[in-house]
């Protein structure tokens, strides 16, 4: 008989469990990367490199997840990454609905005329412990009571729209940072980090404009208003990129905000808290804030929903994040 009552042992059945569905449902997929990373996920974890009790470093790493990770690409934009590649800058122009007319050079260094350029968060070190939750939007936040948890961590990472005003007993009431494009901008508390995800230069020109000369078109004003160009950070096209090409192999058109959130916190925190993603578990799609307004049957569309959600599933069976999956 299985000694269930054994901690230890009910957690390494759960763990065998989560990496068993995952193998099982890639089976039934072609992709045989992700399969041969699951068939090497069995070896033992050695020295962490941060102070966390589960550090997304770690000495001895996984194979599949060395492979995939790489530090030295910047998540955000500064001054010294600024200038892309010829391939990267091509690969970015398409994502834009309207043509890219502007100077993408003389764009940036107005850009950082405005806003600071400093590298953020790469103080990784064996003593640091930096906690984040990232925060989705799914409706099975709706009665999960994970507030307090939330605000435990040091960084909460939201998107776009998602409110929590009323909501804060499920989604909790702190918001370190918010990744948003243009128009989708709302909910800023005043010491609230912008990460604006660029997809066509105009984008950069748009924040530069609207912080200097108070031109507001594609933002409502009093979420403008709140923008504190000291606290605006921008994601950087070349991390897009990589994320696209190396994480997603290429899958969809771009991948998701969700997605982009996830990535950006695996690369500046110690431990990664994943709260908000999925369907609800009676299968529904819809917003935590939104009642009986179902968004969609299932992610589809431009990103490759399907297979973020694998890889998001993997990260967690390889015990780099964790998941929680609400109600
Ligand atoms: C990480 O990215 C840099 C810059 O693109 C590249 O030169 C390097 O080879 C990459 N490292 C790995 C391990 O893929
Ligand atoms: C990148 O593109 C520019 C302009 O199209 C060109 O002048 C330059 O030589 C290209 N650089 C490389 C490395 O291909
Ligand atoms: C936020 O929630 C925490 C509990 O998670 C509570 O202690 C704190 O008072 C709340 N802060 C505000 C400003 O509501
Ligand atoms: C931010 O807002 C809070 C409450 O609305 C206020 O107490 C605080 O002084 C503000 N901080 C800054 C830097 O404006
Ligand atoms: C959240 O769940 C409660 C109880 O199940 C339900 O009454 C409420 O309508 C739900 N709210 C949303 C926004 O779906």
């Amino acid at each position: 008989m299985v000694d269930l009552k054994n901690p230890k042992r009910k957690l390494l059945i759960v763990l065998f469990c989560i990496c068993a569905i995952t193998i099982i449902i890639f089976s039934y997929s072609s992709t045989s990367s992700l399969q041969l990373a699951i068939r090497q996920s069995n070896k033992p974890v050695s020295k962490a490199l941060c102070a966390c009790r589960q550090c997304i470093s770690v000495e001895d790493e996984d194979p599949w997840f060395r492979k995939h990770f790489n530090a030295s690409i910047s998540p955000l934009l500064s001054q010294k990454n600024a200038m892309l590649s010829n391939d990267t800058f091509k690969w970015w122009q398409k994502l834009g609905t309207k043509g890219n007319k502007a100077n993408y050079r003389n764009v940036v260094k107005k850009l950082f005329q405005v806003f600071p350029s400093k590298e953020h968060y790469k103080d990784s070190a064996p003593n640091r412990c930096r906690t984040c939750a990232v925060v989705g939007n799914s409706g099975n936040l709706n009665g999960s009571d994970y507030g307090a948890l939330i605000d435990s961590n040091d960084f909460i990472i939201r998107m776009n729209r998602a409110p929590i005003l009323g909501y804060e007993k499920d989604v909790g009431n702190r918001t370190t940072h918010r990744i948003s494009y243009p128009g989708s901008i709302r909910h800023l508390q005043n010491d609230t980090h912008l990460i604006l995800l660029p997809f066509k230069t105009e984008t950069l020109q748009w924040i530069t404009k609207a912080l200097t000369t108070g031109s507001m078109k594609s933002a409502p004003l009093p979420e403008m208003a709140q923008i504190n160009a000291d606290k605006v950070l921008i994601y950087n096209p070349t991390f897009l990129k990589y994320v696209y090409d190396v994480w997603l192999e290429c899958h969809g058109k771009y991948p998701s905000t969700g997605f982009l959130t996830l990535m950006f916190a695996i690369h500046i925190c110690d431990e990664v808290n994943v709260f908000g993603f999925g369907a609800a578990k009676d299968g529904t799609w819809q917003h935590y804030w939104e009642k009986n307004k179902f968004t969609r049957t299932k992610p589809t569309g431009v990103h490759a929903g399907d297979y973020e959600s694998i890889v998001m599933k993997l990260l967690a069976c390889k015990r780099k994040i964790k998941l929680f999956e609400g109600r």
